[in-house]
């Protein structure tokens, strides 16, 4: 047990968010297993309120990407606070999201505020919780099958529920920018925060 504890924590400490992505494609049965191992996540009373919309066809990528960066625009020369734009300097992001059309894989993650059946509205639980921790399952799993992966969160998303035709009660909550490195690959020079500043351990 402590070995598999320590193997693992050194697998995930090697995790790095990547934001240039090659267009090399990636197996399809990989993050088939990726997403059956997010939909393993535990959630509030067993609701399992999320959908992950997997996307690779070019010309769907082509409608989300100028879309995004239509929204990061208005965030990065209007929206933004100076604080958190300051905050933002040294992971170099900009308005530019070319990962978007040269990923292999984009994987727009929905949570299901509610749901309609026989006209009655069916409840969810602790929606946002539970579709946090499956997504970090699904890093966690794309991660350790060697794929890069970006978090992105344009603001506001609903941009996705039109072009993929989602319904209003899917509330899109993340996108996974899914592959390999490019060759050029460089990710900013951060570090985490060492045991004893999280682990607070009451005597
Ligand atoms: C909820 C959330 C939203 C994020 N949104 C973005 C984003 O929109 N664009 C981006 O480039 N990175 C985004 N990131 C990635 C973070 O910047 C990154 O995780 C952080 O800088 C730590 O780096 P690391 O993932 O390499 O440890 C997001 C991460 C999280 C968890």
């Amino acid at each position: 047990m402590l070995k598999r504890s320590r193997d693992f924590k050194e697998l995930m400490l090697k995790r790095k968010t990547v934001r240039d992505f090659s267009s090399e494609d990636v197996d399809f049965e990989i993050i088939e297993n990726c997403i059956q191992t997010a939909g393993s996540a535990p959630s509030g009373v067993n609701k399992q309120p999320w959908h992950f919309v997997l996307i690779s066809n070019p010309e769907v990528k082509r409608k989300i990407r100028p879309a995004a960066e239509a929204e990061e625009k208005k965030f990065y020369e209007s929206k933004a606070p100076e604080e958190w734009l300051k905050d933002l300097q040294p992971l170099g992001t900009g308005t530019s999201k070319p990962f978007l059309e040269t990923a292999p894989y984009l994987i727009v993650i929905f949570a299901e505020k509610y749901k309609k059946e026989n006209g009655k509205t069916i409840k969810n639980y602790y929606v946002k919780e539970s579709v946090g921790i499956a997504t970090g399952f699904l890093i966690a799993a794309l991660h350790n099958a060697g794929l890069a992966v970006l978090t992105y969160t344009p603001s506001p998303m609903e941009f996705l529920n039109e072009i993929l035709g989602m319904p209003s009660n899917e509330k899109p909550f993340i996108v996974l920018t899914v592959g390999y490195p490019s060759e050029d690959a460089q990710v900013p020079d951060i570090s985490k925060k060492k045991l004893d500043e999280i682990l607070i351990r009451l005597k």
